[in-house]
């Protein structure tokens, strides 16, 4: 992939920086950031996987390059400002990170997980049941699991520490720490993203359940859409086929790995407090082949031909 430049008929090849040239910022769940100068990053999305909490000690081949060409396939198409500064083939790049890796302007990143739901399920059906209402938005009786939403809300979380669960908080809580010309900013980009994120979607045969944004704050003040977007990992995607309100929908994210884990092959359980065993082969490829349907389906484009090396 490195670039070929020819002069006097000698052929030169641009290498491309080593990875450990770069200062490792942080380590994330799935991502590891590197510092490229004082105002870029390299994000560098790795194969992990993290399911209740817990980062798994099976890696699902290719997550990473996957996630990166759904996020960068969004990027492209919303109508939103955002923290990408070069092309996926950028120089910056390391070899070996192609792919999985994307340059980003450093952000002051907003401490809020910016949740938008069209449908009814998981922590928000929960809370439903509990109160009626989702982060303090009251919601019409008699949804149920899996429900369209009369319109699209946004249920704002905290970013919890590593090993803990974000935690949903009403608009007011959001109010409170950003100020109301802020939390209007990030409410209604939320709102925006998913109505455009969930039409594209709706093309490929899916339903765009819910969906998580985290905004950054660029050197101008400028909000700017950052993170990872739209990707399995951050989203629920549903098949629009076999859509049936009251029932679990099969969706496009780890599901098949969560319900392994929980189910009786594994010898696992929830409660037991202990890291959760390695995956077999068939969940793998099963979860695998899951990232890359919901990939393709959604853009229209092949994996196979997204850059880097294959896992
Ligand atoms: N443009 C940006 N500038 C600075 N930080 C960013 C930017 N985009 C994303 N981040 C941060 O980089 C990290 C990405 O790593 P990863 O998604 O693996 O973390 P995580 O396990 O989800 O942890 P966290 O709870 O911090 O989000 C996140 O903390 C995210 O907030
Ligand atoms: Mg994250």
């Amino acid at each position: 992939m490195n670039r070929v430049f020819g002069f006097r008929g000698v052929t030169y090849r641009a290498m491309r920086p080593e990875l450990s040239s770069y200062e490792h910022l942080s380590a994330g769940k799935v991502r590891e950031n590197y510092e490229i100068d004082d105002d870029t990053l390299l994000m560098v999305a790795s194969d992990r996987v993290s399911a209740f909490d817990y980062i798994l000690d099976t890696q699902i081949p290719d997550k990473g390059r996957i996630l990166t060409a759904m996020s960068t396939f969004f990027f492209e198409q919303l109508d939103m400002p955002n923290h990408l500064v070069g092309p996926v083939d950028d120089e910056r790049i390391p070899e070996e990170t192609l792919g999985r890796a994307l340059v980003c302007e450093k952000l002051k990143m907003i401490p809020f997980e910016c949740v938008a739901r069209g449908y009814l399920t998981g922590s928000g059906l929960k809370e439903y049941n509990e109160t009626g209402r989702v982060c303090g938005i009251e919601l019409p009786e008699g949804l149920v699991e899996g429900s369209k939403l009369p319109e699209p809300i946004f249920t704002p979380a905290t970013k919890a520490e590593f090993g803990s669960h974000d935690e949903n908080v009403d608009y007011d809580y959001v109010l409170e720490h950003l100020g109301e010309r802020r939390s209007e900013t990030i409410r209604d980009a939320a709102l925006s993203l998913y109505s455009q994120a969930a039409a594209i979607a709706e093309e490929g045969g899916l339903i765009l359940a819910d969906t998580k944004f985290e905004f950054g704050v660029d050197a101008d003040g400028n909000v700017k859409l950052a993170d990872e977007v739209l990707t399995p990992d951050s989203s629920r995607y549903w098949p629009k086929e076999g859509y049936r309100e009251g029932h679990r929908q099969p969706s496009f994210d780890k599901q098949y790995l969560r319900n392994w884990l929980i189910g009786p092959k594994s010898g696992w359980s929830r409660e037991s407090g202990v890291q959760p065993p390695a995956l077999p082969g068939s969940i793998v490829e099963a979860t695998r082949d899951k990232y890359v349907e919901a990939y393709e389906r959604v853009s229209g484009l092949k994996f196979a031909d997204w850059i880097g090396p294959s896992a």
